[in-house]
């Protein structure tokens, strides 16, 4: 058997119903019996009193009475005279009234005392009970009546008794069946929502049926579970935003590790060549003036490219710093790109590129800073001169793409291969280093585009197209 809550219920009211039961049983067969007795000795006494009243009041009727007390208590009384036989009711004497008081008793009685006791009938073999009383002029009142009719009802009691038990035991059982289940199935699903949440499943709730002390218990339950589901969330997010924040910390450790090697291994190279070329004038290495002036022209050529270097880095360093906000104001972006195109006509005569500009609109309106845009422009722009090749073809272009306007640098050349595209972006990236490093660009260009056009929230990339590569970014316009 289950050694769970409803079992336990379920024995203990069937155990109590079998003990009120078994104790009624009990009680019946030993005390009834003399209860009984107990109720007839009274009600002769009762009854002896009233006619004793009687008699000595000499009242009228009082055979008619003594017939009736007769009847009702099942036996016979006699008014005896044991010196003459007197009796108030009819033929009594014929069932020897003396016959169960000796003349020793009599004697008794007649001198005052009263009797009340039970004498078995020599004949019958039934047991009677026997109260006599004196009363005036030497008269003894006897009242007797059998108590075998005693057992005999004490006997049928009892067999009643035990369909009365039988049925009350069913009806026990029924109702202790019946209460175990009611009592406990609220107790077992508040236990199933209580094993859930130990799981950490909230979305089990108690349905509250009743408003006793259990319904509040699983009012209470829910809204614990309630409780918890919010603040385990709330602790998970946290917890998320932990991670995350740790994430984000570890990458941009690793970020200025790499940035710190990068930025000192692209310093090495410089400032060993100016170590070198300024020990070498120093010891006179050149001798004629001409190579004098070169090994100047090294030094001011290299720390012009530090110089150049430590400029973009700071620019970098600035734009990408959190609190960066750019100057925004309305300007004309046709006008911005024409005057761009402007300046480079000459460097592009020089080195016989052939340059074209082609713009699909006027006075065309966008919000943000003028010379940072300026500035993207002039990176692609250096970026198409110093990587031209083929026919030596730019072209630039300004036109409306999806209401924003695109502007876009081509140039003849070598393409650049799909694993490049994204890194070209990142700071000091190079794909040709000694190209590079010809024309003395740092890596950084792309990575000042990026951070300019990541602040206007502009949409920027490069595409292969014929021959060449196409370099692009998105303005909004303003409206
Ligand atoms: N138009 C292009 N054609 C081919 N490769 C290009 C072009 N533009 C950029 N690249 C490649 O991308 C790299 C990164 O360009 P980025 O402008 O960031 O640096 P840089 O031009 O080398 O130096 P900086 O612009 O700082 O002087 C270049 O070194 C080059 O290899
Ligand atoms: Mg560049």
């Amino acid at each position: 058997m289950k050694n769970n809550i409803r079992t336990k219920l379920f024995v203990g009211l069937s155990l109590f119903t079998c003990m009120i039961v078994g104790l009624s049983w009990v009680l019946n067969t030993k005390y009834l019996e003399n209860y009984y007795m107990k109720k007839k000795r009274e009600s002769l006494i009762q009854y002896g009193k009233e006619i004793e009243h009687m008699f000595k009041n000499h009242e009228d009727h009082m055979d008619n009475e003594i017939e009736r007390i007769e009847n009702t208590i099942g036996g016979n009384i006699t008014i005896y005279n044991p010196y003459f036989n007197h009796r108030g009711g009819m033929g009594f004497s014929k069932m020897g009234m003396g016959m169960f008081l000796s003349n020793k008793e009599m004697k008794e009685v007649l001198e005052g005392k009263r009797i009340l006791e039970t004498f078995l009938h020599p004949k019958f073999k039934v047991k009677f009970l026997v109260h006599a009383i004196p009363l005036e002029g030497d008269n003894i009142l006897i009242l007797q009546t059998s108590i075998g009719a005693i057992k005999e009802s004490v006997e049928i009691g009892k067999g009643f008794h035990v369909y009365i038990g039988m049925l009350a035991l069913g009806v026990g059982m029924f109702l202790a069946i019946w209460l175990s289940k009611t009592f406990t199935k609220p107790i077992v699903e508040l236990n199933r929502v209580a094993k859930s949440m130990a799981k950490l499943d909230f979305s089990k709730k108690y349905e509250v049926k009743a408003n006793d002390e259990i319904g509040q218990l699983g009012e209470t339950i829910n809204y614990l579970s309630n409780t918890l589901n919010h603040t385990i969330s709330e602790l998970n997010e946290a917890n998320e935003k932990l991670k995350e924040d740790i994430e984000r910390k570890r990458k941009i450790d690793l970020m200025r590790k790499e940035f710190i090697s990068s930025v000192s291994h692209e310093l090495k190279t410089p400032i060993a060549l100016i170590q070198g070329y300024a020990e070498g004038l120093k010891e006179k290495v050149a001798e004629d003036e001409e190579s004098q002036d070169f090994y100047c022209e090294v030094i001011i050529d290299e720390a012009e490219k530090m110089g150049k270097m430590v400029k973009d880095l700071l620019e970098l360093s600035q734009m990408e710093s959190k609190n960066t906000t750019i100057q925004r104001e309305v300007f004309h972006i046709d006008e911005l790109v024409e005057k761009t195109y402007k300046k480079y006509k000459s460097i592009f005569n020089d080195r016989d590129i052939k340059a074209t500009l082609k713009k699909s609109n006027k006075n065309v309106e966008v919000m943000g800073d003028p010379s940072k845009i300026e500035q993207v422009l002039v990176n692609f722009i250096n970026n198409g001169i110093h990587h031209i090749g083929g026919e030596k073809n730019i072209n630039i272009y300004m036109e409306d793409h999806k209401g924003k306007v695109r502007i876009g640098v081509y140039n003849t050349g070598d393409f650049i291969r799909e694993e490049e595209m994204k890194k070209i972006w990142g700071s000091f990236y190079k794909i040709d280093k000694s190209r590079t490093r010809e024309y003395g660009g740092t890596g950084l260009g792309l990575a000042i585009v990026k951070s300019i056009l990541n602040l206007h929230h502009s949409n920027f990339g490069v595409i292969n197209r014929n021959d060449g590569v196409e370099f692009w970014f998105e303005l909004k316009k303003y409206l």
